[in-house]
C-alpha cells in the first residue's frame, strides 16, 4: 500500500488548508507500519490544476526527522503546464526544493491524455527524462494516464518506462487502460501503480442498500472498502495501491488489510459477489465521476464535481418521492454561484477530466433535476 496525497483532511472547505496535525500524524502512522511508498503531485491541494498546491510542501515536513529515508517518493510533472524543455527543468527544480529532497524517487509525467501526450511528444519530454535520471535527480520515470486503451498501449511502448500509474478498481475492470492495459503494460515490464482504488471513495461509503444486501450474503462479513481494496490486491501484477486516505480510522483499516489482502486469495465465490456489486452500481452511477477534481478551477465558478455528486446521490440513493430532501441538500451544499446553471458552456473543464464526461451536457442534467420548476 502506498500513501496518496491528493485528499489529504482539510480544515473547512479550502484545499490548500490542509490539517496538517492530523495529516502528519495520519501518515507518520502508515509509515511506522511499513508504508514505503507516498504519492503526490505538484496541484494536489490547491483550488486547481493551474494552482501551486499545498501538498508537496507539506509533505516535506512530514518526511522530517528520519521519515524521508524511509519512503519512496513519487511526485508529477504537470504535463498541462508545460510549454518548453526549460519549463520541464524548472517544475522539477521547483519541486526537488519544495520537497526538500535531492531526488525523487518516482517520477511520473502527470495525466497523459491524447492532447498532453501529443504535447509531451513534440517538446521530447524523453530527453528532459534522461537528463533527470543521469543527473540523479529522479531514480524511476513513469506517466499516470487517463484515457483510451489505445493510446495507453502506444505510451507503454513508446519509451523505456519503469512503471505507469492507473486507474483501476472493480468497476473500472475495462475503462481506461483497465485490466487489458495493466496486463500489457506488466508484460513490457513496467511496474503497475493502482490509484483510484475505491474510485475516490464512491466504492467505501454510502453505497446503494442494493450492494450493501450482497456483501452481507457473503460468508465472510467485510466492509465494502475491504472488498475493493482486495479486489485489487487480488491481482498479483499490482506493484503497489496508492489509496487516498483522510481519518484516521481509514489509515487503520486499509493498514489492516493491506496485511491480509495476498495476490489470488479471493475465491471464485467472492469474485462473484463483487461482479453482483458491479452490476448494481453500473446500473445505477448516473455520471462517471470520480471526483479528482481535475476539472477545477471553472472560469464561471461551478463546484463541477460537488454538482456531479449530488446528482449521483439523488440516482443512487433517491426517487421522486424523495427529490426534495436531495434538492434540499443541493442548495445546502452549493451556494448559488457554484451551481450548474452558473455553467457558461466554455468547456475548459472538458479538456481535462480525466473520466471523458461531457460535463457541458451533464451539468444541465444537473439544472434540469434540481434548478427547473
Ligand atoms: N495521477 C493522476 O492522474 C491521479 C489521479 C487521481 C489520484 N491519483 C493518486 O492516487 C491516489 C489514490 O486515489 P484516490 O485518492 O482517488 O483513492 P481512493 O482510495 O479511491 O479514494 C480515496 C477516498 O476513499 C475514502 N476511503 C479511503 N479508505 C476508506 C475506508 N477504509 N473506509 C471508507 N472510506 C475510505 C476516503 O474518502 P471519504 O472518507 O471522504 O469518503 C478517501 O478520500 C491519490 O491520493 C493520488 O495520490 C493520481
Amino acid at each position: 500500500m502506498g500513501f496518496g496525497c491528493m485528499r489529504l483532511p482539510t480544515l473547512g472547505d479550502d484545499p490548500a488548508r490542509i490539517d496538517e496535525e492530523t495529516a502528519t500524524v495520519m501518515i507518520r502512522q502508515a509509515i511506522d507500519q511499513e508504508v514505503n511508498f507516498i504519492d503526490t503531485a505538484y496541484p494536489y491541494h490547491s483550488p486547481g490544476l493551474y494552482h501551486t498546491g499545498e501538498s508537496e510542501p507539506f509533505l516535506s515536513r512530514v518526511l522530517e526527522d528520519g521519515y524521508r529515508d524511509k519512503v519512496m517518493l513519487s511526485t508529477k510533472l504537470p504535463s498541462w503546464r508545460i510549454e518548453n524543455q526549460e519549463d520541464m527543468e524548472r517544475y522539477l527544480e521547483h519541486q526537488l526544493e519544495r520537497l526538500n529532497t535531492n531526488c525523487i524517487d518516482f517520477y511520473m509525467v502527470h495525466g497523459l491524455n491524447q492532447a498532453y501526450w501529443k504535447k509531451m511528444k513534440e517538446l521530447k519530454f524523453e530527453t528532459f527524462l534522461e537528463e533527470a535520471l543521469d543527473q540523479g535527480k529522479i531514480k524511476h520515470a513513469g506517466f499516470s494516464f487517463h484515457d483510451r486503451l489505445d493510446l495507453f498501449k502506444e505510451i507503454v511502448d513508446y519509451y523505456d518506462w519503469s512503471f505507469c500509474l492507473l486507474q483501476y478498481n472493480y468497476l473500472d475492470e475495462v475503462y481506461q487502460a483497465g485490466t487489458e492495459g495493466l496486463e500489457y503494460a506488466a508484460s513490457k515490464g513496467l511496474g503497475i501503480a493502482v490509484m483510484e482504488p475505491l474510485r475516490g471513495g464512491q466504492l467505501a461509503s454510502n453505497i446503494p442498500p442494493q450492494v450493501q444486501e450482497v456483501f452481507n450474503q457473503a460468508e465472510i462479513k467485510r466492509t465494502p472498502a475491504e472488498w475493493a481494496l482486495r479486489w485489487v490486491w487480488n491481482n498479483p501484477l499490482v506493484s503497489v495501491v496508492l489509496s487516498g486516505m483522510n481519518t484516521r480510522e481509514d489509515v487503520k483499516e486499509n493498514l489492516k488489510i493491506a496485511n491480509i489482502a495476498e495476490p489470488h486469495s479471493l475465491s471464485s465465490k467472492e469474485l462473484e459477489i463483487i461482479g453482483k456489486a458491479r452490476d448494481i452500481f453500473k446500473d445505477k452511477l448516473a455520471i462517471n465521476c470520480t471526483g479528482c477534481g481535475y476539472c477545477l478551477p471553472c472560469p464561471a465558478g461551478v463546484d463541477i464535481p460537488e454538482n456531479f455528486a449530488r446528482y449521483n446521490d439523488y440516482h443512487l440513493f433517491g426517487s421522486p418521492e424523495e427529490k426534495a430532501s436531495f434538492q434540499f441538500s443541493y442548495e445546502a451544499l452549493l451556494l448559488e454561484n457554484r451551481r450548474a446553471s452558473v455553467c457558461t458552456a466554455c468547456k475548459q473543464c472538458e479538456e481535462h477530466c480525466t473520466q471523458e464526461i461531457p460535463i457541458v451536457d451533464e451539468l444541465k442534467k444537473v439544472k434540469e433535476l434540481y434548478e427547473t420548476g
